[in-house]
């Protein structure tokens, strides 16, 4: 298997062989890209073909081929949407799959808010439609901005694309002053299948599904395009508002209804878990006549009241639950497994199959998951599938569940070739030929190459100007590899020094390399100058930390508040002792594996230099607390005890820190306020010791009353 063959092992005929397949598969997919929002491979596997093209060529300079795939740079960048900062953030759903999921958020609901099993608690159920959210803006009844859902703080500027479209009101009679109606936007199945018919004969793009049209049509940088594809919308909710619209989910949404939004006729209040799953049921029967892609049902606590006690976790509100529909099958042929190298070294089995429709996209690539996936067994040790494992060759079950990515499921064993061997997984990362280990826990086999594997440095870099990262206009993944290979970005700090190199007055400029001109690099300059300036969450997350994800990063930058306060900490964290340790464990969602993964991260030497050349060039932004600045108890550390007659604990915590409060679990000198109910014992008499303010949950709810 030549493709999974570490480089550094590839004989000169097996290199002049693969070059030829990587030029050729690089071309095909360069082809099906432009021609079709119907890429044929995902990204990360073009990029991941490009970077072990690079990778041989390195090796060997002297087979380069005259049509190589490293002389073709990228479509140069295009000029992009202004950004926009949601006042209130778009946020997205936890999922449920079956009704066992769904009678769990039930029960945790009541728990949470201390309802017995009888107590009245009603919902709302409607389709859950499968589109983009757009967010709309109202000021004295005008349509002042629209905006994409972005990265659900800061989305883009469709406003003047959202004006084209029908189903969308200019101007509301008798709305509130400020309204902001958010909602789905799609395209009907006739529509779409006209648009790609039309796209088709005019030798256009076509698209591969409906909500990649309305995704297409809806981020088209003139609005008479826009205006040309016909796009509709769903009202479902909503963000900022000068006046409450109602004091139900349901009412509210008639009150949208009736300032002129379309809302789901499906839409129903339901008193009882059973009426919600029958609603489910009832919707998933209609699916297919419904004439619009809906991908399951959304379910909202009805009583506004109850959802604003309720409030949000860092990204999903409490309030509400998306049940999916079950994910659609289908079986082909595995015809190959490639290896891809990601940002963190792990080695991740990719299924080469027999492209073959799956819920109406054609599906040509799945994961593997990890080894012990392939061999049939779970991380302990124990079986899956029956112990079956997965072989080249076989007729392998291919899941796909929304827009996740599509998975091998199953096999078929009365189908296997004869010949088909067992997988052997690789002991040696292919792109850089280091061993690539497994620590004993660990489901992954990771390259142990660190920054010297040209994948993981290459995908850092692209993780770090990703969306939710840096996301500098005009330099995504195409033109951080392409830079990469030339050696111009080896590390995030070299984005920031590349105008000092590259630009006006230099013996090699950007405006001279290919695909790049004189507007393009002054563009590209200007962006990265724009970025210098960062939110802390968005910094913490670009540096890439293993388990440090978007909402772990956020949840760190409120915690710290600045960039130094950070650093300061996982300068002096030990694993598992010390003041900073305990700190780190005492914010709610971090735990003892990312914090490891944390304090590992900065005193690792190589690692450590790098983040501290990238932060010299930056002016990192403190960290905004949600908790309005005004809320009495910001800052403090507050301690719960005894019974709470009003709220349960849980819900006391969240408020608490949804105000901007640290709540602990014990009195200490740090304590600033014990809220001590009914048969509080040893927390209360240590706090009188101490001197510590203590009030009674009454006093508790006045104090924070209407923060
Ligand atoms: S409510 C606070 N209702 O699903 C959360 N979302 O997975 C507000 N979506 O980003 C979302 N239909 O784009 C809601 N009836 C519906 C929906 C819906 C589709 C989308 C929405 C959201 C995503 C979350």
């Amino acid at each position: 298997m030549s493709e999974t063959k570490a480089v550094a092992d590839l004989g000169e005929d097996e290199a002049r062989a693969e070059l030829a397949r990587l030029a050729k598969a690089i071309s095909a997919a360069d082809k099906a890209y432009h021609r079709a929002d119907a890429p044929e491979i995902s990204d990360a596997e073009y990029d991941a073909l490009k970077v072990r093209n690079a990778a041989i060529e390195a090796r060997f300079p002297h087979l380069k081929r005259p049509d190589s795939p490293s002389e073709r740079v990228g479509a140069a960048p295009v000029e992009g949407f202004g950004k926009v900062r949601h006042e209130m953030p778009m946020l997205s759903l936890s999922n449920a799959f079956d009704a066992a999921d769904v009678e769990d958020f039930v029960a945790g609901i009541r728990r949470y808010l201390n309802l017995g099993p009888e107590a009245p608690l009603a919902f709302t159920a409607e389709p859950k439609i499968d589109g983009l959210s757009l967010s709309l803006r109202y000021e004295k009844g005008r349509l002042v901005r629209a905006a994409t859902r972005g990265d659900g703080e800061v989305g883009e500027d469709v406003t003047a694309n959202a004006r084209t479209i029908g189903d969308i009101p200019a101007k509301l009679s008798g709305a509130p002053d400020l309204l902001e109606v958010r909602g789905e936007v799609y395209m009907s199945h006739a529509d779409f299948a006209a648009l790609n018919e039309r796209q088709e004969r005019a030798g256009g793009k076509t698209f591969a599904n409906p909500r990649n049209a309305a995704a297409g049509s809806l981020r088209q940088l003139d609005p008479e395009i826009t205006r040309a594809r016909p796009l509709r919308f769903f009202a479902y909710g909503w963000g900022a508002l000068s006046e409450p619209l109602a004091d139900t989910q349901s009412g509210a949404i008639e009150r949208l209804s009736a300032l002129g939004f379309p809302a789901n006729p499906l839409t129903r209040r339901c008193d009882r878990l059973d009426e919600m799953l029958a609603l489910y049921r009832e919707v998933e029967q209609r699916r297919a006549t419904l004439g619009y892609d809906i991908d399951g049902v959304v379910y909202k606590i009805d009583d506004l009241a109850l959802q604003a006690r309720l409030g949000f976790r860092s990204t999903t509100p409490r309030w509400a639950l998306a049940h999916k529909f079950p994910a659609e099958l289908a079986w082909t042929r595995l015809e190959g497994i490639d290896i891809q190298v990601g940002r963190t070294g792990a080695l991740s089995p990719v299924a080469r199959l027999t492209p073959v429709t799956v819920g109406g996209v054609v599906v040509s690539n799945a994961t593997l998951h990890n080894e012990d996936y392939i061999a049939g067994r779970d991380a302990r040790g124990n079986p899956i599938r029956e112990g079956k494992d997965i072989r080249v060759g076989d007729w392998v079950q291919v899941y796909r569940a929304g827009d996740v990515i599509p998975k091998v499921a199953d096999v078929d064993l009365s189908k296997r070739p004869a010949d088909a061997q067992p997988y052997q997984f690789p002991e040696k990362c292919p792109e850089c030929g280091s061993d690539a280990v497994r620590e004993p826990g660990d489901a992954v086999r990771r390259c142990s190459g660190g920054l010297i594997c040209p994948a993981q440095a290459v995908e850092r870099l692209k993780h770090f100007v990703s969306r939710a990262a840096f996301d500098i206009e005009g330099l995504g993944a195409k033109q951080v590899e392409s830079f990469w290979r030339d050696g111009w970005i080896r590390e995030p700090a070299d984005i920031f020094t590349l105008e000092e190199r590259y630009g006006p007055g230099q013996p090699r400029q950007l405006r001279n390399r290919e695909g790049w001109g004189e507007k393009s690099a002054a563009n590209l300059f200007a962006a990265i100058r724009e970025c210098r300036r960062i939110p802390l969450r968005r910094l913490i997350f670009a540096l890439g930390i293993r388990h440090v994800g978007e909402a772990a990063a956020g949840l760190l930058a409120r915690h710290y508040g600045t960039w130094g306060a950070f650093e300061a900490a996982m300068t002096h964290a030990r694993i598992d002792e010390g003041p900073e340790w305990d700190d780190l464990l005492s914010i709610d969602g971090v735990g003892a594996v990312m914090a490891t993964s944390l304090i590992t991260a900065f005193h690792q030497e190589a690692e450590r230099a790098s983040i501290d050349r990238l932060v010299a060039l930056l002016e990192v932004e403190e960290a905004e607390t949600r908790a309005p600045a005004t809320s009495p108890v910001a800052g403090k550390t507050v301690v719960f005890t005894g019974t709470l007659e009003k709220m349960t604990r849980a819900e006391a915590k969240a408020r608490a820190e949804a105000l901007g409060a640290k709540v602990s679990g014990s009195v200490s000198a740090k304590t600033d306020l014990l809220v001590a109910g009914p048969g509080a014992g040893s927390k209360a008499k240590k706090a009188a010791e101490l001197g510590i303010e203590t009030i009674d949950e009454d006093a508790w709810l006045r104090l924070i009353e209407g923060a």
